[in-house]
């Protein structure tokens, strides 16, 4: 039988470490496939508010981008000698501006981590992971990170 075609994966990267053994796992497949591998990290949008100078405006954005280009180049190191990279700094919310990346790119594939940065501990899947799974053009590969596994619910230490 004929495996599925993957050209072009998409990882979702906003630095966490889940989200880089995403990376991991994407880099991996993308190398499998000989497709390309685009690593995307969204930026909050900084809303200009009254009591935002202009200046203030600019560092904020400033500093979101640097921030993103460091997560980028950890990426691009990551996927060096493995498969063609393309690094891609947006801003906006994440899940639609991945979403959308996505479907523009004709992405066969988005690896995303289980959760993020987020430090409310409640849920298995993040808001960002759980927004790309339902809303998604493409399949989606949910990828666990080390630490990041769920408890079984028969483990009597946790359940
Ligand atoms: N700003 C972002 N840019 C790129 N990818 C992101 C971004 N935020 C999240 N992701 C992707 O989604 C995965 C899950 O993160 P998510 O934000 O859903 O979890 P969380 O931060 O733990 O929870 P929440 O944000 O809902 O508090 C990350 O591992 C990453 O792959
Ligand atoms: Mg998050």
């Amino acid at each position: 039988m004929e495996g599925p075609s993957i050209a072009r994966v998409l990882v979702a990267v906003d630095g966490s470490p889940q989200s880089m053994e995403a990376c991991r796992l994407a880099t991996v497949l993308a190398s499998c496939y000989e497709a390309t591998l685009t690593a995307l990290h969204v930026a909050a949008p900084i809303q200009p508010g009254v009591s935002v100078s202009p200046a203030e405006y600019g560092r904020a954005e400033d500093a979101a981008k640097a921030r993103g280009s460091e997560v980028l180049e950890t990426a691009r190191a990551m996927a060096r000698g493995l498969a063609p990279y393309v690094g891609e700094l947006e801003f906006g919310d994440p899940a639609t501006v991945i979403c959308r990346r996505a479907r523009e790119m004709d992405a066969d594939l988005i690896v995303v981590g289980t959760r993020g940065l987020g430090t409310i501990d409640r849920l298995l899947l993040g808001s960002v992971s759980s927004a790309v799974a339902q809303r998604a053009p493409c399949s989606v590969l949910v990828a666990h990170g080390r630490e990041a596994a769920a408890p079984s619910p028969s483990d009597p230490k946790t359940g």
